[in-house]
């Protein structure tokens, strides 16, 4: 029994060296084949979104994809969560800087939780034009706000589109200001939006976008507001009977990355990546215009009642939603109030 256990023991000692040994000496090979691995594995950039795969923002990021897939020969690999399936913008919002997700397009709003002035964007009636908004963000307006994401990590790489905002609700049709009293509305995010209904008698409910569609067709909310190609491709037409066409403000979307994370790419990597970025925000805003155009025609023959505001309705609603620009012009920011202006001109 006594020499068994010696035996075993001894088994147990010499097995036991002869694994160390062989381990010290392909030590260094496993180390090596490690870093092999590591270099030939692909960078996974995960991008994710809220709005349909067939929305502008939803094609723009899905050609993103098969371009840096394609002109980076495999070393980026791009997944795309649509349809806030990986995270709600709050969420992404505050998971960006963790580097849990590296390309998010929230609408420029919800980055309210960074700095009220992001809400320049629902001040109402401020742009006139897709132009106009093109040349802001791309301009001086766009440095400035971008500048104030820095320092949390947060990297802004392009401003992509969707449009003008409308009204849409269940109760009935909404074509002077006094028509939204009592009523209630799906907001974003933000007091700007809350003021805004409050100014016209009605409310502000902010609700993430996965979770409109439900309280629409339940009547937690009466109505809500958004671009015709949100409000057709999100089948909105089901559950709401009239649309306003008011344009009263901007949908639009900053493409956020991590600092950190975007510079710590190989130069030629961001370098190709960085090109990509300007030729599908190009095709992206193109979609923008074209995708809103065509659910536009979809929706006003989808059943939904269709009420355009004349001129004479929107200097109406323009004027009773003159407090939202007294109580938070100086939030937003005048000079940024004025260069928005400027890009109208
Ligand atoms: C919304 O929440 O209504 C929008 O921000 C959704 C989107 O990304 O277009």
């Amino acid at each position: 029994m006594k020499k068994m256990s010696f035996l075993f023991m001894l088994v147990l000692l010499v097995g036991g060296l002869f694994a160390c040994s062989n381990s010290q000496s392909t030590g260094t090979n496993t180390t090596e084949e490690k870093k092999e691995e590591a270099s030939s594995e692909p960078i996974v950039i995960k991008f994710s979104h809220v709005t349909a795969p067939d929305s502008p923002k939803g094609k723009a990021a899905d050609l993103f994809k098969q371009l840096v897939e394609e002109r980076t020969n495999g070393k980026v690999k791009v997944e795309v969560y649509p349809s806030s399936q990986l995270f709600d913008d709050d969420k992404a919002i505050q998971e960006l800087p963790r580097n849990t997700v590296q390309l998010i397009a929230p609408s420029t709003t919800k980055l309210v939780s960074y700095d009220p002035a992001f809400q320049i964007v629902d001040m109402p009636f401020l742009f006139t034009s897709d132009e106009a908004v093109y040349k802001f963000w791309d301009g001086e307006g766009g440095q400035i706000l971008s500048k104030k994401l820095e320092k949390y990590n947060i990297k802004v790489l392009a401003m992509w589109a969707n449009g003008d905002k409308h009204f849409t609700n269940s109760k009935r049709p909404l074509k002077k200001p006094a028509d939204f009293k009592g009523l209630k509305f799906r907001t974003q995010t933000g007091k700007v939006l809350d003021e805004q209904f409050a100014a016209l008698g009605a409310s502000a409910v902010p609700m993430g976008f996965s979770e409109v569609y439900v309280a629409l067709q339940q009547g937690t909310v009466d109505g809500q507001e958004n671009t015709f190609n949100n409000i057709d491709t999100q089948g909105y037409a089901e559950v709401q009977k009239y649309l306003t066409v008011s344009g009263h403000g901007r949908l639009d979307y900053l493409l956020l990355t991590n600092t950190k994370f975007w510079d710590s790419l190989p130069e030629d990597v961001r370098k190709t990546l960085e090109e990509i970025i300007v030729e599908v925000t190009e095709q992206q805003r193109k979609w923008s215009e074209e995708l809103n155009k065509e659910s536009y025609e979809k929706l006003k023959e989808s059943g939904m009642e269709v009420y355009e505001l004349t001129q004479e309705d929107m200097e109406e609603f323009q004027k009773a939603m003159q407090p939202v620009y007294e109580k938070f012009a100086d939030s937003i920011g005048q000079d940024l109030i004025e260069l928005a202006k400027k890009a109208n001109e």
